[in-house]
């Protein structure tokens, strides 16, 4: 991607982000989500905070709550809560039907508790976010280590090419300390199937396929604010 096609994708980002933080209310329990549109979101919070408003939060992985709390936003412990009353978080695609791939950031166990949790779920996103059909981008999994080869042997029977997520060539560990395998099934006809057959596979600690999770998507595109809900 240019240097023009990036800065013209942050601006969508940014103009997502401040849309959705205009929903937060005084007092709520704010999820924050993981990645460069949900950061954008979360520095806006901290303005908001800055002026005066009053929420707590909940993050989704460790680079979150640490941008969250030099901004002055008071962190929860998210094991110790019920509820969030708003959260707000990035996808790697959606469709207009409101399912999503997540986890391009390797956060998608915790995104996918949060998200769980969350009241109002919010999505933002830039245009290139959106698609007619999940599965262009892989489908990340987060596996235990030592059910690795065990989850990657039954992704291959559910037709999906696996491979082993690494960074400077070493594995990548989650948040969570496990591995991540990013699967490709190809364009996915039945997400909610597809994930429902990745549920029942022992030692996979979450995938991230979003069904049923989202309330509405927040997208950018050009100057224009689009909702989908
Ligand atoms: C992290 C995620 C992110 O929300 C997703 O990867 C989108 O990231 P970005 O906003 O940087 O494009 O799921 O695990």
């Amino acid at each position: 991607m240019g240097i023009i096609d990036q800065n013209h994708q942050n601006a969508e980002k940014l103009a997502a982000a401040k849309a959705a933080v205009k929903l937060v209310k005084n007092g709520d329990i704010v999820g924050l989500g993981t990645g460069t549109t949900a950061t954008f979101a979360i520095k806006e919070l901290g303005k908001l905070v800055a002026e005066g408003l009053n929420i707590k939060a909940v993050a989704s992985s460790i680079r979150t709550e640490e941008l969250a709390k030099s901004l002055g936003i008071e962190i929860l412990n998210l094991g110790e809560i019920s509820s969030v009353d708003i959260s707000i978080d990035g996808a790697d695609e959606f469709t207009e039907g409101l399912d999503l791939i997540k986890g391009g950031g390797g956060a998608l166990f915790r995104e996918k508790i949060v998200a769980s949790m969350s009241k109002n779920a919010i999505i933002v996103t830039d245009a290139s976010k959106k698609v007619k059909k999940l599965g262009s981008f892989t489908v990340p999994v987060e596996v235990i280590p030592l059910a690795y080869q065990y989850v990657f042997d039954q992704i291959t029977k559910l037709n999906g090419k696996g491979k082993k997520r690494t960074t400077d060539h070493q594995d990548y560990f989650t948040d969570n300390g496990n591995l991540i395998i990013d699967a490709d099934f190809g364009l996915i006809d039945d997400p909610k199937a597809l994930s429902n057959d990745l549920n029942k596979i022992d030692g996979l600690l979450a995938h991230g396929l979003f069904i049923d999770l989202t309330a509405q998507v927040i997208m950018s595109e050009q100057s224009e604010i689009i909702i989908f809900k």
